[in-house]
């Protein structure tokens, strides 16, 4: 296990009590796995009898550590939920974590989902962590806690049953953290990644038939994104044991071990001295890239209230931080240029492609509101003139 391989701390976790719903299977088992190991009282809350004790005394007797439940449940029922906070409240002394994993996955085309389906996709994926929300944060409000959400990949077509009430998720991760900004509860939400769980292969299944494609090449094309089931669950319980980095922000997995240093981005991760790079250039194209954002960031500052929800929403959704998180990190990085430190800087591919992609984003924007033709030129050129720069500095920073 790779905690154990790190000689990860058997403490890190201990006496904190952890409620893990969907933790029978796939991820979530994995994760509950981390988290037992870290010494946390884990509660499996699980509607499948046979997974969730089978998972409980596999932990168990993997850890001799005693510390996982298993709580037989249906998220979806309200009824169910109440009691679980009274078996809850009456067994632990105060919930601290709670991990939303567990899902329904419908799939198929808009038309082809029966309702029925779409209903327990919202019941599930939707309504039942807003159900312990209302339950547990009054509480946590007074003791802290961590509430912690399942994003998804946001696919396009034939999971929309599930993806739609995936990325309300995220909403619902966002608000809430806006809702209780800076206090003892930390709101986030951590994408595990393309993992072959039985569930994601049935998926995948319905997906590439429907689109026509082969299984192999879909696994193909998501070659970048497949991670093992241990990495997405240690990812979960790591992500905890930091989680003040993480508060209103939306990561993945493989992000928070590479943050924590359990993994290395071997892919990203360049010496500068073994790197030939024209560091004028570099920088020259940096300072211009950041001057842009920058004053893009001020003009967001001056819009309407709403405008500037919306802008600010819709960046942190593509960009997966805050606007101003990616600011800071920008000018962290300037400064350390103007040092000469150029490690951070040449293993920042990623935060300008995804940049190159926000602009390639408002260009789609751009076109559905702009109606004055002149304005929706200039401004088009304008962007594009940006993601030529953020195309030349990714260039230099892929180069061996
Ligand atoms: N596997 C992936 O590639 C992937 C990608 C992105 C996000 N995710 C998310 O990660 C999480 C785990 O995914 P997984 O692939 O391990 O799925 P999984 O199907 O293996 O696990 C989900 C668990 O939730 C349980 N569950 C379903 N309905 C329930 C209910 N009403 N009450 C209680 N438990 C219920 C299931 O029995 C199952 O054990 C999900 O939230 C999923 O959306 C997975």
């Amino acid at each position: 296990m790779l905690l154990e391989k790190n000689n990860y701390s058997k403490k890190a976790l201990l006496n904190k009590t952890v409620l893990i719903t969907g933790g029978g299977g796939g991820i979530g088992f994995e994760a509950s796995r981390a988290f037992s190991y870290m010494g946390a009282n884990v509660i499996i809350a699980e509607i499948d009898t046979v997974k969730g004790s089978q998972a409980q005394q596999l932990i168990n007797d993997e850890f001799g550590n005693e510390n996982v439940d298993f709580y037989h449940i249906d998220i979806s029922d309200e009824k169910q939920i109440d009691k679980l906070y009274e078996y809850i409240s009456s067994k632990y002394t105060q919930l601290d974590i709670i991990i939303n994993n567990a899902a329904v996955v419908p799939m198929g085309a808009i038309d082809a989902v029966p309702i029925s389906d779409w209903d327990l996709s919202y019941a599930v994926n939707l309504r039942a962590p807003v159900l312990l929300i209302q339950k547990f944060l009054p509480s946590m409000k007074n003791s802290g806690g961590i509430i912690v959400f399942n994003p998804s990949a946001s696919v396009a077509g034939y999971m929309s049953a599930y993806e739609i009430f995936k990325s309300a998720q995220v909403e619902l991760c966002n608000t809430l953290a806006e809702e209780n900004p800076e206090n003892d509860i930390i709101i986030y939400s951590v994408a595990p990644g393309f993992v072959k769980t039985d569930t994601a292969v049935k998926a995948v299944e319905t997906v590439a038939s429907s689109m026509g494609i082969t299984t192999e090449d879909f696994y193909k094309s998501q070659e970048d994104y497949i991670v093992d089931a241990e990495i997405a669950g240690v990812g979960y319980a790591i992500s905890v044991v930091n989680a003040r980095r993480y508060h209103g922000k939306e990561t993945m997995s493989y992000q928070v071990l590479v943050d924590s240093g359990l993994i290395s981005n071997n892919a990203e991760k360049v010496n500068s001295a073994q790197k030939q790079v024209d560091y004028d250039n570099l920088l020259l194209l940096f300072t211009s890239i950041a001057d842009v954002f920058y004053d893009q960031y001020q003009g967001w500052q001056k819009k309407n209230l709403f405008q500037k929800r919306f802008i600010l929403s819709d960046f942190k959704k593509q960009m997966g931080l805050p606007a101003e998180s990616f600011k800071k990190q920008l000018e962290a990085l300037q400064i350390q240029i103007k040092n000469h430190q150029w490690d951070n800087f040449l293993s920042s591919k990623d935060m300008f492609t995804k940049l190159q992609r926000f602009y390639e984003h408002q260009i789609k924007l751009l076109q559905s509101y702009e109606k004055d033709a002149t304005q929706l030129a200039n401004d088009t050129k304008l962007l594009n003139r940006w993601i030529d720069i953020l195309k030349d500095i990714i260039d230099i920073l892929k180069k061996p």
